[in-house]
C-alpha cells in the first residue's frame, strides 16, 4: 500500500482558527463596498481551458510559462486551476453575448485561485483572491474608481498603511514606438542580460523590465510615459489627478509594467510596507484590448485583484472590527426531561438574533460553562427538573456569576439587552 502523506500538499495551507474569521470578515467588508459601488457577484469555474489562460495572460508571462497546474481530462482536453479570476469573467462576458446586452457589466468574485510559484512568505500554490472587473466605460474616472474601491476595501478592514503605484502602458499607438526605443535600448545591455532575458526581449520586451534579477539593472530604459500619444497622456494625466484629489496615497511609477501580459493604459499595484518581500496587497488595471483579442466584441475594462492572505497578514497586529456583534448564550438542560424545551429554547433565541451552540446533555456543567465563556458568551440558560415545574428557566450573567428564575419571555428579552 502507497505511503499516505497526512501534510497539506507544499504552498498550500489550512485556514482556521482567527485567520479564517479575519478571511470571513474581509470577505463581508468587501462584499459590502461591492454593494456600494454597484458591482454583483460572479462565480466562475475552478478550472478553465488551458487556452483560455494561456491567450488572454500571455505565453511569455511567467504565470503561464512555468506556474499553472495543468492536466487532461479523460477526453485528453487541456485545462488549468484558474491562476487567477479575470479571463474566467471576459470568458464569461463573451460567451452569454453581454456586450450586445445592456449594461452595465460589473462584476465582483472571491475565491482561491493556483500557481506553482516558488513558496515563501506570502506566497502560496493556493491563495484567495478578491477580485472585480468592469466592461464598457473607457473614462479615467471609471479606472481611478477601481483604485479607490480598493482602498476603501482595506481602509475599512482596518489597513490603512499602504501606497499605491501607478503607471500607464499606452495603447496599441503608442505602444510600438516605446517598444522600439526599448529594443534598441535592450540590444544595447544584451552583455549584461540573461539568457531568459535575451529570449524575452524578442517576443515581449516589457517583460525583461519585470525581471527580479535584470530589472534593477535597467534603471535607465526608455519609460513608457515618455512615449504615450496625446489621448493615453490625457487618460493618464486625469486618472492620477483623480486619485490625488481623493486620499489615495499615489506613487507614479513609470517602471510599473504588471506581470501579465493584457493590460493596456491604466495600472495599479497597493504595496505595504509591512509585508518584506511580497508586498503586493493588491493589483489590477485596464485591458481593452482582451475581449477582442479572445474572439468577442472589441469592449473595454478595467478591474483588480486583492490577495487575501497578504491582506489578512498585514492587518493581523491591528485589533478586530468585525461590526455589530451578536449576544451569545449557551442553554443547559439539567436532566434529560428538559432537553426538547432547551433545544426549542435555541432556536427562539437564534430566531432574534442570539448566538446559541448545539444543545447536548451529559456533560459536567462547569465544563459546558468554561466552553461556552471561549465562544464569548455572556449568558446561559439552565432548566431542570425544579425549572420545569414551575414552568419557569434559570437566567445565569456568565461575567458577574449572578442568577434567578423567570420566564422564558423574560429571559430571552434580557438577553437580547
Ligand atoms: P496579480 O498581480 O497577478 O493580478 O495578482 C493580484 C494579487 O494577488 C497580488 O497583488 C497578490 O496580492 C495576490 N497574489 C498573487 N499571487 C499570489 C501568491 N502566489 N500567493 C499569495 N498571493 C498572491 C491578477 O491576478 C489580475 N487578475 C488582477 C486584475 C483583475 N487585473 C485586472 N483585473
Amino acid at each position: 500500500m502507497d505511503f499516505l502523506n497526512l501534510q497539506a500538499p507544499k504552498g498550500t495551507r489550512d485556514l482556521s482558527g482567527q485567520e479564517a474569521v479575519h478571511f470571513t470578515e474581509l470577505e463581508s467588508v468587501a462584499r459590502r463596498v461591492f454593494g456600494l459601488f454597484q458591482f454583483v457577484e460572479i462565480r466562475t469555474p475552478i478550472f478553465e481551458s488551458l487556452a483560455l489562460f494561456s491567450r488572454s495572460m500571455g505565453e511569455t508571462s511567467d504565470v503561464v510559462e512555468k506556474e499553472m497546474f495543468t492536466f487532461v481530462d479523460r477526453g485528453e482536453r487541456p485545462f488549468a486551476l484558474r491562476p487567477e479570476g479575470t479571463a474566467g469573467v471576459v470568458r464569461h462576458f463573451i460567451e452569454e453575448k453581454l456586450a450586445v446586452k445592456g449594461g452595465p457589466h460589473r462584476f465582483f468574485y472571491m475565491g482561491p485561485m493556483f500557481r506553482a510559484e516558488r513558496p515563501a512568505a506570502g506566497r502560496y500554490r493556493q491563495f484567495w483572491q478578491i477580485g472585480a472587473e468592469h466592461f464598457g466605460p473607457s473614462e479615467a474616472s471609471v479606472d481611478a474608481d477601481s483604485v479607490v474601491m480598493v482602498a476603501k476595501i482595506l481602509r475599512d478592514f482596518g489597513l490603512t498603511k499602504f501606497s499605491v503605484h501607478v503607471n500607464s502602458l499606452g495603447c496599441r499607438i503608442c505602444r510600438p514606438r516605446h517598444r522600439e526605443a526599448l529594443l534598441t535600448y535592450l540590444k544595447s545591455k544584451e552583455n549584461i542580460l540573461n539568457e531568459e532575458s535575451k529570449r524575452r526581449m524578442l517576443v515581449n520586451p516589457l517583460r525583461v523590465l519585470d525581471s527580479k534579477e535584470d530589472g534593477p539593472k535597467l534603471l535607465d530604459a526608455p519609460a513608457i510615459t515618455d512615449y504615450l500619444c496625446e489621448d493615453c497622456r490625457s487618460h493618464y494625466r486625469q486618472f492620477v489627478t483623480l486619485l490625488k484629489e481623493n486620499e489615495i496615497p499615489l506613487e507614479e511609477n513609470p517602471r510599473l509594467v504588471r506581470g501579465l501580459d493584457y493590460y493596456t493604459r491604466s495600472v495599479f499595484e497597493f504595496v505595504s510596507p509591512d509585508l518584506g518581500a511580497q508586498n503586493a496587497l493588491a493589483a489590477g488595471g485596464r485591458y481593452d484590448e482582451l475581449v477582442g483579442h479572445l474572439g468577442g466584441i472589441s469592449t473595454p475594462a478595467v478591474g483588480f485583484a486583492l490577495g487575501m492572505d497578504r491582506v489578512v497578514t498585514a492587518r493581523k497586529n491591528l485589533p478586530t472590527n468585525s461590526g455589530k456583534k451578536h449576544p451569545v448564550a449557551v442553554v443547559v438542560p439539567l436532566s434529560e426531561e428538559a432537553v426538547p424545551l432547551c433545544f426549542s429554547l435555541s432556536q427562539q433565541l437564534r430566531a432574534v438574533d442570539v448566538s446559541v451552540p448545539p444543545v447536548t446533555f451529559g456533560k459536567k456543567l462547569k465544563n459546558q460553562l468554561a466552553s461556552a465563556v471561549d465562544f464569548g458568551a455572556n449568558w446561559a440558560i439552565l432548566i431542570g427538573e425544579d425549572e420545569l415545574k414551575v414552568n419557569q428557566v434559570t437566567v445565569k450573567n456568565l461575567s458577574t456569576r449572578e442568577q434567578s428564575q423567570t420566564s422564558v419571555d423574560k429571559a430571552i428579552s434580557l438577553i437580547r439587552g
